[in-house]
């Protein structure tokens, strides 16, 4: 290679990089209580993950599938205290509903407590379909129920 391919090469790389890099540093980093609750909502995710590949991929493992729907149900119950007033910060996801709207909040919150009970007690039962469908309907109604109003879209 040349001297002159290979500064284009590395000017390219360079431009490559200099793209790559902001793109994650124009992202800022959530603060405060926005932190608390975008790491509790995490936990949620991947407790979801963990109650989908038992019911999917080791059904014989069921009967972890409670711990996964205690915790979410836990999570529901502190989630309405994780969104003080006024904690709008650009970081955050979160809609103005949720404080303009506090009551349908909490009410989004119970319901999907109530959801992720009815997923443990279903597992309780040992029935995989029945706890698959519990499961679903959590995803559904309680998670996706609050995200609709509450959450900005992923686009
Ligand atoms: C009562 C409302 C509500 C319920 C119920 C709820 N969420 Fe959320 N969730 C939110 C809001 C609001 C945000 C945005 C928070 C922010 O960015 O400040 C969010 C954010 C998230 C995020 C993104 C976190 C991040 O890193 O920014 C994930 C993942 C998530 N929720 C998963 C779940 C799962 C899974 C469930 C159900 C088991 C659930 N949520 C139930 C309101 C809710």
């Amino acid at each position: 290679m040349g001297r002159t391919h290979f500064m284009i090469a590395a000017a390219a790389l360079g431009v490559l990089g200099a793209t790559a890099v902001p793109a994650q540093d124009d992202k800022p980093k959530a603060t405060g209580v926005v932190a608390v609750r975008q790491a509790t909502m995490k936990a949620n995710g991947d407790h979801m993950g963990a109650i989908k590949a038992i019911l999917t991929e080791s059904p014989d493992l069921i009967g972890q599938v409670e711990f996964h729907a205690e915790a979410i149900k836990e999570a529901a119950e502190y989630t309405p205290a994780m969104f003080p007033a006024g904690s709008d910060q650009p970081a955050s996801w979160a809609l103005p509903p949720v404080w303009s709207d506090a009551a349908g909040f909490k009410a989004a919150a119970e319901k999907s407590e109530d959801l992720a009970g009815k997923l443990a007690d279903a597992a309780k039962g040992g029935d995989p379909k029945a706890t698959l469908a519990a499961f679903a309907t959590l995803g559904k109604e309680g998670c996706g129920g609050c995200h609709q109003t509450f959450r900005k879209k992923d686009s």
